[in-house]
């Protein structure tokens, strides 16, 4: 497909939506069109499920069912959103993807198998061309979350945010075991420091996995070129 696809993962606080601005502005500086979206949502069918599973509203259906919405979320979100963006040539960045719902649900107790089957069926062949998995340890992004909280009127933790810190520290070991076992298309960041070097850090990482697209703009490959 002509366009990008590039994921943000990692858990509550992790430095995502803050980071996928950075990187929108970055892009655009260099003259790319950008589609910023979100999991779940995205779409506004994929956004009413939204609504239903970080309410909690959905919980009773268990984390069988939930995992469901999820799909169901995302496969309307791919159709259209991030199929039409990616036909069209623009860069898609995406604020979670299939890869929480392998860690939120596979934490949850769903088993794998079923998890894979949901994604192939939601995903309909759209996979990210690059991951950027933002690290913290889970006390640092809930400590961000809660002062998050007390400085907008978001209403507090949502469902999957306020559980017992345990469950997020398994969700980190879970993303970075993915990463590593999907080593090709994941790129891990240090989000634990300062917004600028953690930006500055995805910027390499665009810039090294997508080199052919920044050619000739100053970036860190034309330095080791011109000496050529
Ligand atoms: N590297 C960082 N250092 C300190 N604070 C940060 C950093 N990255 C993000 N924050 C702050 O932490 C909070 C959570 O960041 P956010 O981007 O919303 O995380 P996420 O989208 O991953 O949940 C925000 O208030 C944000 O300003
Ligand atoms: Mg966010």
């Amino acid at each position: 497909m002509a366009g990008h696809f590039i994921t943000f993962e990692g858990g509550e606080g992790a430095g995502k939506s803050t980071q996928i601005a950075r990187l929108k502005t970055f892009l655009e500086s260099h003259g790319k069109t950008v589609v910023v979206t979100r999991e779940p949502g995205g779409s506004p069918g994929a956004e009413k499920i939204r609504q239903l599973l970080l309410s909690g509203e959905a919980k009773d259906l268990g984390p069988r069912g939930e995992a469901m919405l999820f799909a169901t979320a995302r496969a309307d979100h791919v159709d259209t959103t991030i199929k039409p963006a990616l036909e069209r040539g623009d860069w898609v960045l995406c604020d979670r993807y299939a890869d929480s719902t392998r860690v939120y649900q596979g934490e949850a107790g769903v088993d794998a198998a079923y998890l894979k089957l949901l994604e192939t069926a939601a995903v309909a062949g759209i996979y990210p061309d690059l991951t950027l998995l933002i690290d913290v340890p889970a006390e640092i992004g809930l400590s961000r979350v809660a002062e998050r909280s007390r400085s907008d009127d978001s209403g507090g933790p949502d469902r999957f945010e306020g559980e017992a810190l345990k469950v997020h520290k398994r969700r980190r070991e879970m993303f970075l075991a993915l990463a590593k076992e999907e080593a090709h298309r994941f790129a891990v960041i240090d989000g634990s420091r300062d917004l600028d070097k953690v930006a500055a850090d995805i910027q390499k990482a665009v810039t090294g996995a997508f080199a052919e697209e920044f050619e000739g703009t100053g970036g860190a490959k034309k330095v080791s070129e011109a000496a050529t």
